[in-house]
């Protein structure tokens, strides 16, 4: 059976980055919330009678998407997977809880990187609209500003990784996700990896670890 990874990590840490090369690697699926909402912004949750009407709201602001909304997409995906690295849940202690009801992890990977840091990485990203292959305009640079090198798609900003909408989703991980790493921390499953080395240089610290333990 393929291993079953959970990577964590505040907004920009690099999750999505290396959950691509632990895909390449280990032949598994990256099974990511964030990818899968963005897919799913204009649908329409409004007979569940919450805050907003559809995910798109929760996402621009910042805002975690409702549990009822997250946890579905989530168990579904994992059903439909042999191996995976999920990346972007759980984002909170319940959703942890829900977690550990429906699937067992080999390794849990915590990507560690400064609050200044994430802020730089994300209002210099940029993602490519045909493959999801994400860039950085200084750490990562395309050969041909604005075009991806896998594809030659058009890159764009995602409209959340303005500095105010980033500031705003780290307070919210500060908030939420930091106690499900704590609690990851506490039941000694973690594995905490410098995030701020360069991305080959990270790879090395996570292939080691998923070596180790899954
Ligand atoms: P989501 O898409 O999950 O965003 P995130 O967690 O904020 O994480 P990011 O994708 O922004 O960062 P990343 O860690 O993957 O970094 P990346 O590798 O791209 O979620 C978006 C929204 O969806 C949430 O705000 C929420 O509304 C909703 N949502 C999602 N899941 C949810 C859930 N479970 N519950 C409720 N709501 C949910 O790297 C970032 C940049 O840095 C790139 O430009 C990259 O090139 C560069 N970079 C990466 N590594 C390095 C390095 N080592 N050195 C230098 N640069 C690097």
């Amino acid at each position: 059976m393929n291993p079953h990874v959970l990577i964590l990590g505040a907004p920009g840490a690099g999750k999505g980055t290396q959950s691509d090369r632990i895909v390449e690697e280990f032949g598994v699926e990256h099974v990511t919330t964030g990818d899968a909402l963005r897919s799913n912004k204009q649908m329409d949750i409004g007979h569940l009678g919450l805050e907003y009407d559809t995910p798109g709201e929760y996402m621009d602001q910042g805002e975690l998407v409702p549990d009822e909304v997250v946890n579905e997409i989530v168990e579904k995906a994992l059903s439909d997977a042999d191996g995976y690295v999920l990346d972007g849940y759980p984002r909170n202690l319940d959703q942890a809880e829900h977690l550990s009801d429906i699937t067992t992890l080999d390794a849990v990977l915590y990507l560690d990187v400064d609050e200044d840091v994430l802020v730089e990485r994300l209002t210099g990203r940029r993602v490519c609209e045909e493959c999801g292959a994400a860039y950085h305009v200084d750490f990562n640079p395309p050969e041909e500003e604005g075009v991806c090198d896998k594809c030659g798609g058009d890159l764009y900003q995602r409209e959340d990784d303005t500095e105010e909408t980033a500031r705003e989703r780290i307070r919210v991980y500060e908030e939420n996700t930091a106690p499900v790493v704590e609690f990851y921390d506490d039941v000694g499953s973690l594995v905490r990896i410098d995030g701020e080395q360069t991305p080959d240089e990270v790879w090395d610290d996570v292939k080691m670890a998923l070596e180790e333990h899954a």
